[in-house]
């Protein structure tokens, strides 16, 4: 039985879906079997982030449904290893959570890690999707209303039943933090009062490739590097961080 991992947020844009991709991808290139499934029901992203968008056809609405099989929905990331991806529905959804949570739990017994990538916020699709999880990573960038909704958020997934929801700060940038124009890391952790996954700075060509829609960045940059070291300590390596 594989960890299913849910990247939360409580403000949108931060990265979640960014992170849950690049964490996907780092856990595939270490050999392990993963599957991501996007859980941004309606506002979908990660097709595109995985490059997959031309191959979707049905999503997991369409496996609750009873329309499709599981087999015949889940897509695989050409050239990333055992990397799977299973597609959100395009509308909003009326998922019947017991359905839901059987279906990742199935899954889950064929994957080391299945990462669940939520909609910003703790609304009922978050709730949806905590219930299978058994693992959170809770995705903040450094500003103080970032900051303090990933603190609130990890209450609502401590309520829900996660034990220790990490923390990953992404978009950081070391030169502000050396000019005391950002707050430091150890202030913005004990904020959030979360146990720390990993830092992740603020990388252009993450932002330039968004332009085009699919994930990509050097495997030698800060943020490559970053990513490699989370999925490491999801493994459950103690890794340090990665020096900026
Ligand atoms: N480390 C980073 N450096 C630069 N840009 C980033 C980084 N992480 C995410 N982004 C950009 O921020 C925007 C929002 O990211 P996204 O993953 O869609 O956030 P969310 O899923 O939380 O809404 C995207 O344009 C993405 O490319
Ligand atoms: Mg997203």
């Amino acid at each position: 039985m594989g960890e299913t991992v849910l990247f939360a947020s409580g403000k949108g844009g931060v990265g979640k879906s960014t992170a849950c991709a690049a964490t996907a991808r780092a856990l595939a290139a270490q050999g392990r079997r993963v599957l991501v499934v996007d859980g941004d029901a309606g506002l979908r992203s990660l097709d595109l982030l995985l490059g997959l968008e031309d191959q979707v056809v049905y999503d997991w609405l369409d496996v609750l449904h009873g329309a499709v099989s599981t087999n015949s929905v889940l897509l695989r990331c050409e050239d990333e290893g055992e990397l799977y991806f299973l597609p959100a529905p395009i509308t909003d959804n009326d998922a019947d959570p017991a359905l839901f949570g059987k279906l990742i739990g199935l899954l889950a017994e064929k994957f080391d890690f299945v990462l669940l990538d939520a909609p910003a916020g703790v609304g009922e699709m978050v709730r949806l999707l905590s219930a299978p999880a058994t693992n959170a990573v809770v995705v903040a960038t450094p500003d103080a209303a970032s900051v303090r909704s990933a603190y609130l958020t990890g209450e609502r997934l401590l309520s829900s039943g996660i034990a220790a929801p990490r923390l990953l700060i992404n978009k950081v940038r070391p030169e502000r933090i050396r000019r005391g124009e950002q707050a430091n890391l150890d202030e913005l952790i004990d904020r959030t009062e979360l146990r720390l996954i990993g830092v992740v700075p603020l990388c252009d060509a993450i932002a330039d490739s968004a332009v085009q829609g699919r994930l990509s960045f050097p495997p030698d940059c800060a943020a490559a590097e970053a990513f490699r070291r989370i999925a490491r300590r999801m493994q459950g390596e103690s890794v340090p961080l990665t020096p900026m």
